[in-house]
């Protein structure tokens, strides 16, 4: 697909979403992901928040400011990629998303995923991970390349875990320096691995 057909995909997704009224969360506003439709890095956070409801709007409280500052340290303008989230609508006083509501979303994010086909998948936080790493650890694994398909996933730290951690910030952002080198060897690491068994999520080793 190219750009407009994925951005014309991404509205019929946004209008299917609106229009189901099976949907957990349904008394909050609908907050979809914005960007380049053919960013080559896709960020997946968790659920949108206080701000993030106000707005309609993924990533534009406190730790969107940071994911903001964290996406231009790496080069990029928060226009040149694509933020968004699994869960759709705020949870109750910012309370952790409950396993029927992550499941309840999760075939909205995976087409959305699908429609996007980016070369890097950086989840924020450990529900993000989980999503597509059930068995992951953020501690262990953040920061890590690992194959999900045809996508390099890279787990990231929560831009709000690291606003409460100097510890956490400065792996965090660590973390980020990496997504630009990954972005430009991802043909060449893609092309080598057509070699090898395509198991996912499966590690990719000696690349920093
Ligand atoms: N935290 C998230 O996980 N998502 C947002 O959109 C904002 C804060």
């Amino acid at each position: 697909m190219d750009r407009e057909e994925k951005a014309a995909a991404l509205e019929k997704l946004k209008a299917e979403l609106s229009g189901n009224d099976s949907l957990p969360l349904r008394e909050a506003n609908l907050v979809v992901g914005e960007g380049d439709p053919d960013a080559p890095v896709v960020f997946i956070g968790e659920a949108p928040g206080f701000y993030e409801d106000k707005f309609q709007r993924p990533f534009v409280g406190r730790a969107g400011k940071l994911l903001d500052r964290m996406i231009e340290g790496s080069g990029w303008k928060r226009e040149d990629v694509y933020i968004t989230n699994i869960v759709k609508r705020r949870p109750p006083q910012n309370r952790d998303p409950e396993p029927e509501e992550l499941d309840a979303y999760r075939p909205y994010l995976s087409r959305e995923i699908e429609i996007l086909a980016p070369k890097i998948v950086a989840t924020l936080g450990r529900f993000s991970m989980a999503y597509f790493m059930p068995e992951g650890k953020i501690s262990r694994d953040h920061g890590k390349v690992f194959w999900w398909h045809d996508t390099l996933l890279v787990p990231l730290y929560h831009p709000a875990a690291a606003l409460r951690s100097t510890g956490v910030l400065q792996e965090l952002e660590k973390d980020f320096k990496k997504l630009p080198v990954i972005v430009k060897k991802f043909e060449e690491l893609k092309a080598q691995r057509r070699k090898d068994e395509p198991a996912a999520p499966k590690e990719q080793e000696n690349l920093f």
